[in-house]
């Protein structure tokens, strides 16, 4: 295989490429409702009882998709327990991989369309999650064939060979979340399938046909009918296999009331079960952005915006505190105030707004519930101009005067309020971000490298992002994940991920010869 590149995104500011956008959203709209089974094995079984549709239109009816009942589970579990698929050579697998990552390249249009739509990701996103998803079947697919071929150096001595092994640790359940609809859960199937377990995919209720299209991906690319399981459900589908004992490793992205639940409940041993689970958990976090007296504001204020509002603040590594040094507290709210008031917020189809809508309704509540917090308790800087009232709309806010224990600054709010903060040194900024239980993505703004030496030391946080926006990981390249309540410390898209998904058995045998035995 050619070493990794990561996947080009496409060119949007090139009007044929977004008059190929356009084409393929009329295309989708021209299709009807898309109906997601549940899938297991060569069994589908329909029924529209979970309906999706698009956040910014929320009349339009995106999919249909059946829900998991506790018999699809047991199937599920059953078959997934039996497959042979741990049998098959970690190069066979990964063929499997690459011709699953072709299979998106080719239909890259048709699925961020469909993102679009049912998600409300804006195309640049839609676009750059397709992207996120080829690139993890491509780096997983090599990983894993690095890892049989070269599973790691033991010393040997005369009269004894060592030998390191890999094996698959056995059925692994994957949890999604709606926010990177394609890439996020086909990055934890195809890591579990490249170390040879079969998965059962439980994807989030929001975004029922993304994960329909990934389950096709792979399901198409020759991967056989026992490795992977359709399981779409809202949370008791996710805590009826977190609970079943036939499940070995535990894939979830999402949040973290939901991380530590499923963290407490496969801690328990379960009559008849013989090993223990296995929990990677990738969580929420409340990510906060140092800017220091010597910063450039130019830099700043649209690196601010982009890490802040992008995608509605629904990615978990947007910004959502800055601490400001007071210095450039003033200067810097009136420009980001600026920025914010003129915010385009539009349709997600529209190539030319800078955020869409919110999820869902709840979300939207959630959002207007915190600005509400922070209207009583501090100032609103500002609001963006002119957002549509039809759709699940949020205003994007900026906030400042908080009080310290306020929860605008300690509770992940998952939307577009970026709150700032006056402090009066950098050291005081790192203490702020210690007391704070999260550590998932940080920012930096400092012209001083040892500055940057002292907050990368003292920073927590898994990914820490120095004079640039805070999102925007790239496999291979930003290894991603959080510490502290943000996660359990693993790696996506980084060289150890794919040891979760794998137990090491070292094999010993005596080479000295006894004779032969005939
Ligand atoms: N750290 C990361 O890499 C990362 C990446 C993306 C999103 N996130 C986080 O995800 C959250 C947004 O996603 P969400 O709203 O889909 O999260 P969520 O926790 O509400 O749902 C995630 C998944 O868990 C399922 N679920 C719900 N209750 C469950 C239960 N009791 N047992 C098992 N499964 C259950 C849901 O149905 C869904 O599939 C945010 O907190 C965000 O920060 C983290």
């Amino acid at each position: 295989m050619k070493p990794f590149v990561n996947e080009p995104i496409l060119e949007l500011r090139r009007a044929p490429v977004r008059a190929q956008l356009r084409g393929a959203l009329e295309a989708f709209d021209a299709e009807p409702v898309i109906q997601v089974p549940v899938w297991i094995g060569e069994d589908t079984r329909g029924g529209g009882a979970l309906i999706s549709v698009d956040p910014g239109e929320p009349e339009r009816v995106v999919a249909e998709s059946a829900i998991a009942s506790e018999a699809d589970i047991d199937h599920a579990l059953d078959l997934a327990a039996r497959s042979e698929w741990r049998r098959t050579p970690a190069t066979a697998r990964a063929e499997v991989l690459v011709r699953a990552a072709a299979w998106l390249r080719e239909r890259r249009l048709e699925i961020a369309a469909l993102e679009v739509r049912e998600t409300a990701k804006p195309w640049r996103e839609a676009d750059a999650d397709v992207c996120e998803a080829i690139d993890f079947l491509e780096y997983y697919a090599r990983g894993a064939v690095e890892l049989a071929e070269r599973p790691g150096e033991l010393i040997q001595l005369p009269g004894e060979r060592n030998e390191l092994r890999w094996a698959p640790r056995g059925v692994v359940a994957v949890v999604s979340p709606w926010n990177f609809p394609v890439a996020i859960p086909l990055g934890m199937v195809s890591a579990a399938l490249a170390t040879g377990n079969a998965v059962a995919l439980k994807p989030a209720e929001q975004a029922p046909a993304c994960a329909y299209m990934l389950v096709r991906a792979l399901r198409e690319s020759g991967l056989p009918a026992s490795a992977l399981a359709l399981l779409p459900g809202e949370g008791p589908v996710g805590a009826a296999l977190v609970a079943d004992p036939r499940v070995h490793t535990i894939a979830f992205t999402g949040s973290g009331p939901v991380g530590l639940e499923i963290v407490r409940r496969a801690a328990e041993v379960a009559p008849g079960q013989r090993h223990l689970k296995r929990v990677v958990a990738e969580m929420g976090g409340k990510n906060c952005v140092i800017v220091d007296s010597d910063a450039d504001l130019d830099d700043v204020v649209p690196a601010l915006v982009k890490s802040a509002f992008n995608y509605a603040g629904q990615k978990c590594s947007a910004a959502a505190r800055v601490l400001a040094h007071e210095a450039i507290h003033d200067g810097l709210v009136e420009r980001l105030a600026g920025a914010i008031e003129v915010l385009h917020v539009g349709q997600a189809s529209d190539p030319e707004i800078d955020l869409g809508p919110v999820i869902e309704r709840e979300a939207q509540e959630r959002v207007a519930r915190y600005t509400a917090t922070a209207e009583a308790s501090g100032t609103i800087a500002a609001r963006a101009g002119s957002v549509p009232e039809h759709g699940y709309f949020a205003t994007p806010v900026l906030a400042t005067d908080l009080p310290e224990d306020s929860p605008v600054l300690g509770e992940e709010i998952f939307g577009p309020l970026l709150a700032v903060e006056r402090v009066k040194s950098v050291e005081e900024a790192c203490d702020r971000i210690d007391a704070s239980p999260f550590g998932l993505t940080g920012g930096l703004f400092s012209r001083s490298p040892r500055t940057v030496e002292y907050v990368a030391d003292r920073s927590p946080v898994g990914n820490l992002y120095v004079n640039r926006e805070i999102t925007g990981a790239m496999v291979g390249r930003q290894p991603f994940g959080g510490n502290r309540l943000s996660g359990t410390g693993t790696k996506a898209g980084g060289p150890g991920y794919l040891l979760q998904f794998v137990e090491p058995r070292v094999v010993t045998e005596n080479t000295v010869r006894h004779g032969l035995v005939v």
